[in-house]
């Protein structure tokens, strides 16, 4: 597999300050570990992992153990505790978990670890374990799956890759909602009855752009076919949350930095009989 080159340190998706916007947990700028951030911010330790009680989710590390999970220099990674507890909550040793953007491979670490079998699409894959597929058309028979995870791109807040088929190319104005809805209606179509669908999103704050509520437009997507069962909010741990610049900016602006994502569940009902099968 080909490695995508490195990005500029400002791509041109950059917000107002030359960072990648609404990117929490997930950003890793290029080379060696950080050090603390400033004088009296350090990183606390990293504590057991153990589930989750509340619908406010929180872990100071992006990655739970002695190892990896997916790939830390992967810019739009997803805290792999985040998956462990949906993984733990909402399915059974041996489930069937399906990841259809699994961009580093996260959720297949956190399978493996867990005892599930992870299948993982994409279409950049990073590596051999991820098939190549649209999200939209998932090459999965009906109804085969326990469990879908998916962290899509938050619209066009991150490069991806050249792929025109990226979700990520879009804009939030309806485009990244419509291409979404059908991406959503194909982890239906995959899902048993019953089974869970946990989407994880940011919603998307640019200057001289309107506000984009992504998190309301794919609960309102996914409740159309699906039962919510709860929403999470997941404590982001940007480094720009702590930066003193962006936080004066924020508050002279008038504006709010993402203080979180939504961790978004739902479970597939069995069709009345008077609806057609999905
Ligand atoms: C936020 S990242 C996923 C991160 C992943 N969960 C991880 O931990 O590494 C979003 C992914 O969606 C992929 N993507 C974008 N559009 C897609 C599409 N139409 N079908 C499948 N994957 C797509 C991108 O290539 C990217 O890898």
């Amino acid at each position: 597999m080909t490695q995508r080159p490195k990005r500029p340190a400002a791509p041109r998706n950059a917000d107002f300050y030359g960072a990648p916007v609404g990117v929490g947990p997930r950003y890793q700028p290029p080379g060696p570990p950080r050090p603390a951030i400033t004088a009296g911010h350090t990183r606390p330790e990293k504590p057991p992992l153990s589930k989750q009680v509340t619908t406010l989710w929180d872990y100071p590390s992006q990655h739970y153990g002695q190892t990896q999970q997916g790939s830390q220099s992967y810019e739009g990674a997803t805290p792999s505790y985040v998956i462990w507890n949906v993984i733990q909550r909402f399915s059974e040793p041996g489930a069937t978990v399906l990841d259809p953007f699994c961009g580093s491979g996260t959720t297949l670490d956190v399978c493996r670890d867990t005892g599930r079998t992870g299948l993982g699409f994409d279409l950049a894959p990073t590596r051999p374990d991820i098939q190549q597929a649209d999200a939209r058309s998932i090459p999965l028979k009906n109804a085969t799956v326990d469990l879908v995870f998916m962290d899509p791109p938050y619209a066009d807040n991150l490069d991806y890759s050249d792929d025109p088929r990226c979700i990520g190319k879009l804009k939030g104005d309806g485009r990244y909602q419509r291409a979404m809805k059908l991406a959503i209606d194909e982890a239906v179509r995959v899902l048993r009855n019953d089974g869970v669908l946990a989407i994880y999103v940011c919603d998307v704050f640019k200057k001289d752009r309107p506000f984009q509520p992504l998190g309301f437009d794919l609960f309102a997507a996914a409740r159309q076919y699906l039962d919510p069962i709860d929403v999470v909010a997941v404590t982001r741990h940007n480094r720009t949350l702590e930066m003193g610049n962006f936080r004066k900016a924020a508050d002279e602006g008038n504006f709010f930095l993402r203080g979180f994502n939504y961790l978004m569940l739902f479970r597939k009902r069995a069709p009345r009989p008077d609806q057609e099968s999905r």
